[in-house]
């Protein structure tokens, strides 16, 4: 083997280990370990959050059209979350993490059935009913927040 061969190996060992050193990091993204805040959860409640100020604000002058829009993005995004795993599950053991889903996933599910009678009062122009269960929507949200959202470090 010649100084340029040699030179060559060497590089190419060097660019192997800083692959396998960097490996770890890669496995865990493509994993979908995510941090507190970040995961594909946080995204859909923020969304759920602008719908959510959208249809209250669009129920104070009756637009029941606008409501209806962000009644139907408010359902969209419940039943997407539906498949998700809180944060705060993610370092509990296998048997925690799948009674934590399986609380959390009844929990939107309670959300998407209130969801699915906002529309029907919607349906209905019963502008008290909207008001009861919209109520309602905001308690299961604070319900499932208590026992699913896991405090960040930065909040
Ligand atoms: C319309 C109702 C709801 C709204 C508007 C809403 C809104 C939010 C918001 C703004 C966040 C913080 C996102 C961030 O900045 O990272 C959040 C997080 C979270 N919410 Fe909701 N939420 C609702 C209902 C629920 C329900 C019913 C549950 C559970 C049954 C739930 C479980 C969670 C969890 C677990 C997180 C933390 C994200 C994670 O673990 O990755 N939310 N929600």
């Amino acid at each position: 083997m010649n100084t340029f061969s040699l030179r060559n190996a060497l590089a190419t060992v060097s660019v192997a280990s800083a692959l396998m050193l960097g490996a770890p990091v890669v496995m865990a993204d493509s994993h979908g370990a995510a941090e507190c805040g970040k995961t594909e959860l946080s995204s859909q409640m923020k969304e759920m959050k602008k719908h959510l100020k959208g249809y209250k604000q669009a129920s104070k002058s009756d637009d029941w059209a606008v409501m209806s829009e962000h009644r139907a993005e408010l359902q969209r995004l419940t039943i997407a979350g539906q498949s998700e795993v809180p944060y705060k599950a993610h370092d509990k053991s296998d048997a925690e993490k799948q009674a934590m889903t399986e609380k959390y996933k009844q929990g939107m599910e309670k959300l998407e059935s209130l969801l699915n009678q906002l529309a029907e009062a919607e349906a209905a122009k019963d502008s008290d009913q909207v008001e009861q269960l919209m109520k309602q929507v905001g308690a299961q949200s604070k319900k499932g927040h208590k026992a699913f959202k896991l405090k960040c470090d930065k909040d």
